[in-house]
């Protein structure tokens, strides 16, 4: 049979150390280095974590080459075609699909604990009137924690899954009362009788006092197609596994530190335009470019290695075929072209981007594809939703992943401290 180990030969002086292959059950295996430095005296130097896997998981499952992306096992195109956002929550956090009496209760249990104290107010009113809603959210996600300091049982299922399912509750009425303050308008609670998503949109969009603004046509209420469109966003970001910012969360976790602060810093990772600031920074280039043709001088400033340009929405560390999330929602952005009135003048730059960039060797060589955020900000847009919301939105979706993955994190025998070490050049 074959060995599953893997031989290191020092040159310098002709050891040789056999490290164990630890099998996946599903993508590459992994070399278990963890003993290298007590046996040869040197470190593995990995800037970036191109080639390192930081920890097993159950959760999910990318494959870069073929495009993949399972939730549980369960391919993501499954999950939004035929399931909810609540649905793919309940599956992360519990690993199966929920039946309906499950799901009822879970439902139910979201709305009682969406409303925020009261005490909340005065630290939003503290930021400035202009203030990103990314970092009033940041903030109020730490704030959140000084309001529920029990110490957590990780032995008790029910305390912690209490813990979780409070901060997905409440992340889209902390993303609401961030906007709501940006502008200066007065916050509302959320309303029980609304599901999950829809709320959102509720408290975005309501007058004071919960009612639908008025357009030209009366109350604007909220259309179900709108409500399934940020669904599928949601959804689509629930998770994915050891991105920037959920490194971080469990980076932040492994010191012991409270589970909203570690979410908090993981808003913060999430924030830069490399990650999920992307989504903000697509729409704000689109703008920039203008129209059609201008395109093809910002492709030749994004191909140029003397202009730090990047086309924003492209490219991805782990994809590089497809990414999987991006071909749902270009579908989902054809499905509402004409029912909900996409920014046609966006939608013909960004399509003539699309067209040069998969045929041009500058980026085909580099596997340079079309990644979720090149689609999800022409969606945002026509829900109403302004730029500055974009990556809280990111937020709100990714809250049951990153939460998940703490959970994992902290009911898992093998971790440890984040503590890397460095090659050192200085004097
Ligand atoms: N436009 C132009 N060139 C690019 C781009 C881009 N968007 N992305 C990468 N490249 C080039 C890069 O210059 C480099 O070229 P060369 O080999 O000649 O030096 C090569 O492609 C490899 O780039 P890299 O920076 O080493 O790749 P990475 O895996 O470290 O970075 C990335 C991945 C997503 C940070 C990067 O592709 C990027 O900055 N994209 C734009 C921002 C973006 O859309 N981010 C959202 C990612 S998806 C949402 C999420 O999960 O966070």
């Amino acid at each position: 049979m074959q060995k599953k180990t893997f031989t290191l030969i020092d040159n310098r002086t002709g050891k040789e150390v056999e490290y164990p292959i630890i099998e996946g059950t599903r993508g590459p295996a992994a070399v278990d280095f963890r003993n290298l430095f007590k046996d040869t005296g040197t470190f593995s130097y990995d800037p970036g974590y191109t080639s390192t896997a930081s920890c097993n998981s159950t959760i999910t499952f990318i494959d870069g080459a073929k495009g993949e992306l399972r939730y549980r096992g369960i391919p993501i195109e499954i999950l939004a075609k035929e399931h909810s956002y609540l649905e793919t929550c309940f599956l992360l956090l519990n690993e199966h699909l929920p039946s309906i009496s499950e799901l009822h209760n879970f439902d139910l249990e979201l709305r009682h604990r969406a409303f925020l104290h009261e005490g909340l107010r005065n630290l939003f009113n503290a930021f400035p009137d202009n203030a990103h809603p990314m970092a009033t959210l940041s903030a109020s996600v730490t704030a959140l924690a000084s309001f529920y300091q029990e110490h957590l049982d990780m032995n008790n299922e029910t305390e912690y899954h209490e813990m979780a399912h409070r901060i997905i509750a409440k992340m889209p009425t902390l993303a609401a009362f961030a906007y709501r303050h940006s502008l200066g308008i007065p916050f509302i609670q959320p309303d029980i009788d609304l599901s999950f998503t829809k709320n959102f949109l509720t408290m975005m969009r309501a007058y004071p006092g919960g009612k639908m603004h008025l357009g030209p046509l009366g109350h604007e209420e909220i259309k179900e197609i709108e409500v399934r469109a940020l669904d599928t966003i949601f959804t689509l970001h629930a998770d994915h596994e050891q991105n920037a910012s959920t490194t971080v969360v469990r980076n932040v976790a492994s010191t012991g530190a409270h589970p909203y602060v570690a979410i908090s810093s993981g808003i913060a990772a999430l924030w830069g335009r490399a990650h999920g600031g992307a989504n903000e920074s697509v729409i704000a280039q689109l703008e920039m470019i203008g129209s059609v043709e201008n395109v093809d001088a910002f492709i030749a400033r994004a191909k140029d290695p003397n202009d730090d340009f990047r086309l924003m929405g492209f490219g991805h560390r782990v994809y590089k075929n497809f990414d999987p999330r991006a071909q749902v929602l270009k579908k989902l952005q054809d499905e509402l072209k004409e029912t909900l009135g996409l920014d046609s003048r966006l939608l013909d730059i960004a399509g003539r981007i699309e067209e040069i960039a998969l045929n041009d060797e500058y980026f085909v060589s580099r596997h340079l594809y079309p990644n979720i955020d090149f689609y999800t900000g022409i969606i945002l847009t026509a829900l109403k939703i302004p730029k500055n919301m974009f990556t809280p939105v990111f937020v709100i979706g990714r809250t049951v992943g990153w939460i998940t993955q703490w959970i994992e994190f902290k009911k898992d025998p093998s971790s440890k401290i984040a503590r890397p070490r460095q090659l050192y050049l200085g004097d």
